[in-house]
């Protein structure tokens, strides 16, 4: 006991305990972040993020859209590129999976949302590879592809990196690109956010949540 009255052993202990008390809320704030940011809770509310906005683009037939084309339909949003050797099929393959699981268990639901993806690549991503890309991962996939600037623009309104390669002696290049799939509501507005390589079971029951929660 003596020894406790000993100043810096107290403030040792002090800094023990309050250390320990630290890492327990930093701990139960990562468990319940974690559980918001997964859409998993009962009640959804969708977070004030600035993502997305207006668009001028060409769809994989060719024909002309904005934002306004998807106006009252929830959108799957992804960025990549069709020569991307890996990260963008991973992640178009999740999307498909989840449309697809959806389809089976809520067809209702599934019908609300349109899967997109975003070149940010347009001078090798034309309307028809686009076309034959898209149709590899989901029948109502949509490819939307775009002069530079207007591609640069919609990227920009939507938080993705990206960034080309120099070519090599084929001429062949790869692109850096982030790796986020956006979930937008029927109003254009963000409602939710799947990471790279993302659980395509969870990411159908998370985007059944959003779809419910508005009627
Ligand atoms: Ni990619």
């Amino acid at each position: 006991m003596k020894r406790l009255t000993n100043p810096p052993i107290l403030i040792a202990i002090f800094a023990a305990v309050a250390a320990i008390a630290l890492s327990v809320g930093v701990a139960w704030y990562q468990v319940n972040s974690g559980k918001q940011s997964a859409g998993l809770d009962s009640t959804i509310v969708a977070p004030k993020v600035h993502i997305g906005g207006p668009f001028e683009l060409v769809d994989h037939t060719g024909k002309a859209v904005s934002e306004k084309d998807f106006s009252g339909q929830f959108m799957l949003a992804y960025f990549g590129y069709s020569f991307c050797p890996d990260v963008c099929p991973t992640d178009l393959q999740v999307i498909g999976a989840a449309m697809l699981d959806l389809e089976e268990r809520n067809p209702d639901a599934a019908k609300r949302i349109t899967p997109v993806f975003f070149t940010v690549d347009p001078a090798r991503d034309t309307a028809d590879v686009m076309g034959e890309y898209v149709a590899n991962f989901h029948n109502r996939m949509v490819g939307l592809t775009g002069e530079q600037d207007q591609v640069k623009k919609v990227a920009k309104a939507y938080r993705v990196y990206y960034k080309l390669n120099a070519p090599d002696e084929d001429g062949d290049y790869l692109v850096d690109h982030s790796a986020f799939v956006y979930f937008m509501g029927p109003d254009g507005a963000y409602r939710n956010m799947f990471k790279h390589n993302s659980d395509p079971l969870e990411m159908s029951r998370v985007l059944e949540q959003f779809v419910e929660n508005e009627g």
